[in-house]
């Protein structure tokens, strides 16, 4: 078991357990049964989802070293911002910069660069999700991203993955959990056996045995419960303080046929810095809603926003917020009848909650076309003030991501007071 370790720069490309756990011992790594579950594995892609201090970001820096030690390998860590990537950066600098004083062309670890170049030719590099552009190019032997439960879906998917795929390259994913996104996807992932390229693991803040329980106790005391069960117990848990709790996409978000619908109605909350959001929603025949399209456009004016719904097609309603009768007026002399909707918040949200459930038939009342993003968004954001008090639910919800969800809500209102619902 016990290998020669070869020189810095002489590593093979294809690093061996046995390689790979003679370099640990060789710098006094001593991964704890957690990490080690992790190193342990060949999988390709490893999503190690787990609480804040369990370890994730230095078993990501250990398990890429050996590979900066080979010769003309590039390897990336990719943060949501740049300072999100410095964790692993650092942790890879202190090894084999500070203790292990490998030969290099070029180093560099301050604020507006961080970048490994060996005299054998092999690069690390910390790049921003921040700026997408910065993430063209290059073909990759590695690439961790870190924290990526903050980082887009599109990121990776538009900017990331092609790098990986000339060199067979590692993606190392070190991330806590954060809602239910792509890395809650990636996860689901690495446990399906129909992907055997990914695996993935998920664990506790106190599977590190460095963290002090007092710390974490003290944690569990402070934080409401579903966040402590994110960040220390390394779960996906859904906020509490989300107002649409139940939205799923995979339950609420479909495509339904235009020609099933008998009715079609459009609803419009106006703005010129926030987003002038329409919602374009069919009604079936058996009664549920399906938003269908939507218009959500920041500081155009109000001529662009009239063109666009003479000519978006026929609405048997237009209903609008209550507070723009400047708006109302107008549409009305370019030929456009929009009824003023209900503006009661709380009744309004809870109409939008019992539209959300699922009815007897399996299926629930309102469904939203995945071309509807920003909509969709906004049923994922909207949330109650303050995840870290008790959300008090009699409060309002926070002026944010609520555009297209309030065009949405003056519209069922309107639908209720008029019998349709
Ligand atoms: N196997 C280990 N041996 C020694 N220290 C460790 C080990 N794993 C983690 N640590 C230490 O625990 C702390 C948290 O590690 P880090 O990787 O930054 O956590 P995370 O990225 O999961 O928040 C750091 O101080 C790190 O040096
Ligand atoms: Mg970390």
């Amino acid at each position: 078991m016990d290998i020669e370790l070869p020189n810095p720069g002489k590593y093979p490309k294809q690093i061996s357990h046995d390689l790979k756990n003679a370099y640990f011992k060789h710098i006094g790594y001593e991964p704890h049964p957690g990490q080690r579950s992790f190193h342990d594995s060949s999988a390709r892609m490893k999503i190690l989802v787990a609480g804040a201090r369990f370890g994730k970001s230095l078993a990501a820096a250990r398990e890429v070293e050996p590979y900066i030690l080979a010769s003309n390998t590039r390897g990336w860590i990719v943060g949501p911002t740049y300072d999100l990537g410095s964790r692993e950066f650092q942790y890879i600098f202190q090894s084999l910069i500070d203790d292990q004083q490998i030969e290099t062309n070029r180093k560099s670890f301050s604020d507006r660069s961080m970048i490994i170049e060996t005299t054998w030719n092999s690069f690390v590099e910390v790049r921003s999700a921040h700026n997408p552009i910065s993430l063209l190019g290059e073909e990759l032997d590695w690439l961790i991203l870190s924290e990526a439960a903050q980082l887009s879906q599109t990121v990776y998917e538009r900017f990331l993955r092609a790098r990986l795929s000339t060199r067979i390259g590692k993606l190392i994913v070190p991330s806590t959990p954060n809602g239910f996104g792509w890395l809650y996807d990636m996860f689901i992932r690495g446990q399906d056996p129909d992907f055997p390229d990914f695996e993935s693991w998920q664990f506790p803040t106190w599977a590190n045995p460095l963290v002090a329980p007092e710390e974490i106790e003290a944690a569990r005391k402070e934080l409401l419960p579903h966040i402590f069960d994110e960040q220390y117990g390394g779960h996906f848990t859904k906020p509490a303080g989300l107002v649409y709790p139940e939205f799923q996409e995979s339950i609420h978000v479909r495509e339904e046929p235009e020609e099933e619908f008998c009715e079609r109605y459009r609803a419009i909350d106006p703005g010129y810095r926030n987003p002038f959001a329409v919602v374009m929603v069919g009604r079936n025949f058996d009664g549920r809603y399906h938003v269908f399209a939507e218009y959500y456009q920041r500081e155009r004016t109000t001529e662009d926003h009239i063109e666009f719904l003479r000519d978006a097609g026929r609405f048997d309603l237009t209903v609008i917020d209550p507070s723009a009768a400047q708006l109302i007026r107008d549409l009305r002399t370019a030929g456009i009848t929009a009824i003023p909707g209900a503006n009661d918040i709380q009744p309004g949200i809870d109409m939008i909650r019992s539209y959300l459930a699922i009815g007897p038939d399996g299926l629930p009342g309102l469904t939203v076309h995945p071309r509807c993003r920003h909509l969709i968004n906004e049923f994922r954001e909207y949330r109650y003030p303050s995840d870290f008090e008790n959300p008090r639910l009699a409060e309002l919800p926070l002026k944010e991501n609520d555009h297209a969800l309030d065009a949405l809500r003056y519209l069922l209102m309107t639908l209720h007071q008029r019998g349709k619902l």
